[in-house]
């Protein structure tokens, strides 16, 4: 079993190998993740949405997220575990950053934390690096800043916005992150920012050409029924056959066709 490290990740860049992510946020999905070989579970703040039932990724708290990064963890040997840093648990100032991202590593073994923003994450970047926090960025759309952006709107289309996107990528690149989430963004403003990049970019709704994609395992799984963005492709829909099988235990227990001998002591 070959464990993915950061160093292992930018290999894959540096080959042509597509790097594999995906949202976790419980132990026997994480078991059976890590048995399929994606190569990185990161355990989202869209728990807050996908799993807590909130309508914005805003409210969760380290400690709600870290409950979550535990129990990944402990279903985890391959892939690497990134954990999110949720809203105002890294933004205020650099060394609040360092100790509550400190606590992911190490409350939660996780491997790395992630952050949203452009230039103005560099110092906190940095604080983080200089404890041995492996560091993920995370630009375009970011839901943290739902309220600012006025809604989840696809971000760079203008020839500004375009360029300090690709500004922004290259300063968090300076600064040392690992790697880079591009979420929201034209297909062709990924592929730039990805060809202009050493490190790797993954595509959340930036098309094709990232050197990895991540997708929200509820909506690829049929499992977030509120809403799909447009780039989710559904590879299951398991609230169907959820709904399916609560409705025959019903039927069975009503008719006293459940438990039968087979299921008795
Ligand atoms: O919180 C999350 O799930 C994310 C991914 C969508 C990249 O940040």
């Amino acid at each position: 079993m070959e464990k993915i490290t950061t160093a292992s990740l930018l290999t894959k860049k540096q080959t042509h190998r597509k790097i594999t992510v995906l949202t976790c946020y419980d132990y026997p999905t994480a078991k059976i993740m890590d048995q399929a070989g994606i190569d990185i579970l990161l355990v989202g703040d869209t728990l807050a949405m996908v799993v807590l039932g909130y309508e914005t990724t805003l409210p969760v708290t380290i400690d709600e997220m870290l409950h979550h990064v535990k129990a990944v963890k402990r279903g985890t040997k391959k892939a690497l575990l990134v954990a999110d840093m949720p809203y105002l648990s890294y933004q205020i100032k650099p060394s609040e950053a360092v100790r509550n991202a400190g606590r992911f590593l190490k409350e939660g073994g996780a491997e790395a934390v992630k952050i949203e923003g452009g230039r103005e994450m560099v110092k906190t970047i940095k604080a983080m690096l200089a404890a041995d926090i492996p560091v993920m960025g995370h630009i375009g759309l970011t839901p943290q800043a739902v309220h600012k952006m006025g809604g989840y709107k696809v971000q760079g289309r203008e020839k500004t916005q375009a360029e300090k996107l690709k500004e922004d990528a290259l300063q968090l690149q300076d600064a040392g992150v690992f790697a880079i989430v591009l979420e929201g963004l034209p297909w062709q403003l990924a592929k730039e920012i990805t060809d202009s990049l050493s490190i790797p970019t993954i595509s959340c709704g930036a098309g094709k050409y990232c050197d990895g994609q991540v997708l929200v395992t509820p909506d690829m799984l049929g499992l977030f029924p509120d809403f799909t963005p447009k780039f989710v492709k559904k590879y299951a829909d398991l609230g169907s056959i959820m709904l399916k099988a609560f409705k025959q235990y019903k039927r069975e227990v009503e008719q006293g066709k459940f438990p039968d001998k087979k299921h008795s002591y």
